[in-house]
């Protein structure tokens, strides 16, 4: 087989052409050119790394696509933790199994057509809303809420009210929103699916003017202003993002006004992922966290670490065809031989969020809100700027409220006392702390959070205390990472100075997985016509040696 490698390089020298090398369109020309014409070892192995909704969904489209094009692929997906879904995923309040409660990702839409519909092909229940009982939305400036609103699930915005008070400001917000949304829904179909380059495809697609500024500089050439702005669209921005509108760009903001639809997954989200990798018949591999990548003979050889249930560690080397890293750059902390990426990431600042989940009988303390004692509190507290509430880094940009949201979950039954509690979840960028928490619950707790247990009294049953680095500062941008960081080495992760969501990242892992198969057919038709050609050297080899 050798011999035809040598044979094919002469015909490159000779005709001033290449076949099949036209990097970066081809994925798998170089390892095929070696030893495999179209039937040798047919079955290409892809690596995976990460099983949140980028590498999940990489898995699901990959199997598709290649069972579609008659193409045979060996997937196996390495994931370091010990559990599938990455930043979805979900813990149980008071430790026990029946109360699941979302620590990263809960919430996806109508138009998240991938988890949509793979969610109602596994058959799992999506859920309007959390709660039936009455739900108040409250706006909070660290000195007063500045808006509330009775009655609103995940929809959030009642708009007949928000016309009411802010005018027309609402109508051009949803309208700018549908139409931005819209051009973004392009990228899910041909001719704009698949894409190898993300910046060219937002500069397609006009998206390029909406991330190249701040959502506050967007929405105000769109005619949207203060106090509509400040108060509804940035405490949108905070609690999805966690920044406000002079640090996020438009098109991240704009993702966070397209809201209609909302819904999670019964028992957890990440049930979606699970389901997709389900479905893949890839191998997963949980426990097990990638080191180390080198390349050898075209193929990519990855080092692992795994730890089986004694907490034993193992290491182990294989080789794989393509490899798809579906975690951000920055943390998967991979050692790559030098010289292996033809482009390496940037390091960008990532936010890093302090959720907290706790339980409580008590309910918010309307004195800590400057309220009068006997007023009800929202049960869900966003917030947003004081207008003298100036932060001078985006680090610093939680401002006076101290905190994104606080969120009053569900009402929940203790299962060691079986009195009726409260579920909250609270975001902000500091941990949170026992004076905080007797503040908001107008009650002293405990200064050592970590002897809080399911009958440890008065002020909180359960408390689950977790830091994200949750998603990018979403600067303005104009340019993203491409999917591909080397010949056969892609990469999803690139979409989240974009959007960063679970549907948009999945999006991504539909994307490469498209182009794998794309240009794994490619090959094939190459090595076709490259057999082709070699029979004709092979046939005048006389002549290749006179001409030499
Ligand atoms: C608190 C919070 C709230 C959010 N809210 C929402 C929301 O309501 N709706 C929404 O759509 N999105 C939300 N997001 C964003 C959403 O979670 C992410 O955009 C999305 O889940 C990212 O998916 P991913 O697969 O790209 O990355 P991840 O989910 O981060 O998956 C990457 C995986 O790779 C693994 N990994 C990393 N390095 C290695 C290695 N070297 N070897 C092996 N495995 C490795 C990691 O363990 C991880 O499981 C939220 C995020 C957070 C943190
Ligand atoms: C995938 O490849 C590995 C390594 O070559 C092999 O052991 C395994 O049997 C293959 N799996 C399938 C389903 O072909
Ligand atoms: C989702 O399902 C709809 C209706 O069947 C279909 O038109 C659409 O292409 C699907 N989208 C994706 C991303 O699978
Ligand atoms: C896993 O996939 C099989 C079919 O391959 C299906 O029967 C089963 O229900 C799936 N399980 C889950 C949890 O999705
Ligand atoms: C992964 O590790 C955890 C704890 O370290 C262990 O409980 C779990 O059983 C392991 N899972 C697998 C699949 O080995
Ligand atoms: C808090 O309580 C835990 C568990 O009882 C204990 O291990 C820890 O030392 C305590 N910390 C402080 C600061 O007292």
């Amino acid at each position: 087989m050798y011999s035809g490698w040598n044979l094919v390089l002469i015909i490159t020298v000779l005709c001033g052409q290449s076949i099949g090398f036209f990097w970066p369109f081809t994925a798998f020309a170089a390892t095929n050119a070696v030893d495999s014409g179209p039937d040798a070892d047919a079955s290409r192995r892809v690596a995976i790394i990460g099983a949140g909704a980028g590498g999940s969904s990489a898995a699901y489209y990959l199997q598709q696509f290649a069972e579609q094009s008659g193409v045979e692929l060996n997937i196996t997906v390495f994931e370091k933790s010990s559990y599938v879904g990455g930043r979805s995923t979900t813990v149980n309040a008071y430790d026990d199994p029946l109360e699941p409660v979302e620590l990263g990702a809960s919430i996806f839409v109508d138009v998240n057509t991938i988890l949509k519909n793979s969610s109602e092909k596994f058959g799992l229940k999506a859920k309007r809303s959390e709660t039936e009982s009455e739900e108040v939305l409250g706006i909070w400036n660290g000195e007063s809420f500045v808006y509330t609103q009775k009655d609103s699930g995940w929809q959030w915005w009642d708009i007949a009210k928000l016309i009411w008070k802010y005018g027309l400001a609402p109508i051009r917000t949803q309208r700018l929103m549908k139409s931005t949304v819209g051009k973004f829904q392009k990228l899910y179909e041909a001719p704009f699916f698949p894409f190898r380059s993300l910046s060219d495809r937002a500069l397609d697609l006009g998206l390029t003017a909406v991330t190249s500024m701040t959502g506050e500089q967007y929405l105000a050439q769109n005619s949207i202003g203060a106090p509509f702005s400040t108060e509804i669209i940035q405490a949108s921005t905070r609690v999805n993002y966690g920044q406000n509108l002079g640090v996020i760009h438009g098109l991240e903001t704009m993702v966070c006004m397209a809201i209609e639809g909302a819904m999670q997954i019964d028992g957890g989200n990440w049930q979606i992922f699970y389901g997709m990798l389900n479905a893949s018949l890839s191998k997963v591999l949980l426990n097990s966290t990638v080191r180390a990548i080198t390349k050898r003979n075209g193929k990519y050889n990855i080092q692992t670490a795994s730890q089986d249930y004694t907490g034993k560690t193992s290491r182990k080397e294989e080789s794989f065809d393509t490899v798809i890293l579906a975690a951000p750059f920055q943390y998967a902390e991979i050692d790559f031989e030098e010289g292996l990426l033809k482009h390496t990431p940037d390091n960008i600042p990532y936010v890093t969020l302090h959720v907290t989940l706790f339980t409580s009988p008590r309910k918010l303390d309307p004195t800590f809100f400057n309220l009068a004692p006997d007023v009800e509190v929202p049960t869900s507290v966003l917030t947003t700027l004081a207008p003298d509430d100036v932060p001078l880094t985006p680090e610093e940009g939680v401002g006076k409220p101290g905190f994104f949201s606080i969120s009053t979950l569900r009402p929940i039954l203790n299962p060691n006392t079986l009195r009726k509690e409260y579920l909250y979840k609270v975001f902000l960028p500091k941990a949170l702390t026992s004076d905080f928490m007797g503040g908001i619950l107008g009650i002293p707790v405990p200064t050592n959070l970590s002897k809080i247990s399911a009958d440890s009294g008065d002020a909180i049953s359960w408390y689950y205390p977790h830091v994200w680095k949750s998603y990018p500062y979403e600067f303005p941008r104009v340019t993203f990472e491409d999917s591909e960081l080397a010949q056969g080495f892609y990469y999803t992760s690139g979409m989240e100075s974009f959007i960063s969501t679970m549907e948009t990242n999945a999006l991504m892992g539909m994307n490469v997985a498209r182009l794998i198969v794309d240009d794994y057919l490619r090959v094939i038709e190459d090595d076709i016509a490259k057999s082709e050609k070699t029979s004709q050297v092979v046939l005048s080899g006389e002549a290749i040696q006179e001409l030499r």
